[in-house]
């Protein structure tokens, strides 16, 4: 691996703990104003110190994060379709590698749709994003999206999706935690974080699914609303970051949780 790749890829994955907590927020790409990201910049601000990387697209970098932060980008460089549009998987790449480098990315990031209709195109755009991240030494992330379908999350679909994208040559895949998660890791020789997917009910399960998957083989995290739709989302990542880089278990992580949550709401009480 040529230095700049083995720098960036160091930026993405921490090589002290060889675990990485990617903050995903890439959401109105394709969603519009998700709830709870309306106005990204007050959404995300706070959690940026406890992030390695943050995913975004362009236009929210630009816009909505202070150059001058010391944030790792993830930039999300697929789109064309949208929730009310035809097809979620009518994806093309949105953005060129010229542009990644001028916003000094540590990676870039797209969607494939495996099974879908668009399954060839999304697939051999992420080959040919590979090719050019080899070229300029940027990591890739392949990302095994399922559109509105989320029931396909399933060990047997999820392994195939990610071992495509490894064979395809993408230094790291995002995709979710499933039953059975240790088969998709073990059959991916590519490093896996998960998304955490739609809002879990409680601030446990989302920190038992860390660790589970943690314990089954992926190296981290990048995760949305999991944690900026939580109405602690400084305590719920901080608890995530102990899990992924202190190895703390879910009851440990909790306690975090509780910890960093009160604290911030004696600080509003005496404020107020
Ligand atoms: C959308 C994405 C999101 O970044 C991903 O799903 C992570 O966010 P969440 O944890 O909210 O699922 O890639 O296609």
């Amino acid at each position: 691996m040529d230095w700049g790749m083995k720098n960036r890829m160091s930026r993405i994955i921490n090589p002290k703990t060889g675990r990485a907590v990617m903050l995903a927020f890439d959401h109105g790409y394709f969603l519009g104003p998700t709830h709870r990201l309306e106005e990204p910049r007050k959404t995300i601000e706070p959690l940026l110190p406890y992030a390695d990387t943050i995913m975004l697209t362009r236009g929210v970098l630009r816009t909505s994060v202070d150059p001058e932060s010391a944030t790792n980008v993830v930039l999300r460089v697929s789109g064309g379709s949208s929730i009310v549009g035809a097809d979620l998987s009518d994806e093309g790449i949105t953005t060129s590698f010229k542009e990644a480098i001028k916003l000094n990315v540590a990676g870039v990031g797209m969607s494939v749709f495996v099974g879908s209709k668009h399954e060839s195109q999304t697939l051999l755009n992420l080959a040919e994003l590979v090719n050019q991240g080899e070229d300029y030494g940027i990591p890739v992330l392949g990302i095994t999206a399922v559109g509105k379908e989320l029931e396909k999350r399933d060990a047997r679909y999820l392994s195939l999706c990610c071992r495509i994208c490894a064979e395809l040559g993408t230094h790291i895949v995002k995709t979710y935690y499933c039953d059975e998660f240790e088969k998709v890791t073990t059959s991916c020789p590519a490093p896996i974080v998960i998304a955490g997917g739609p809002k879990l009910e409680t601030e446990m399960d989302v920190l038992e699914m860390t660790y589970n998957a943690i314990q089954q083989g992926a190296v981290g995290v990048d995760m949305g609303r999991n944690i900026w739709q939580n109405d602690h989302p400084v305590a719920v990542i901080r608890a995530i970051r102990s899990i992924v880089h202190e190895n703390n278990n879910p009851k440990q992580a909790h306690d975090v949780f509780l910890t960093i949550k009160d604290d911030a709401e004696s600080t509003k009480a005496a404020n107020a």
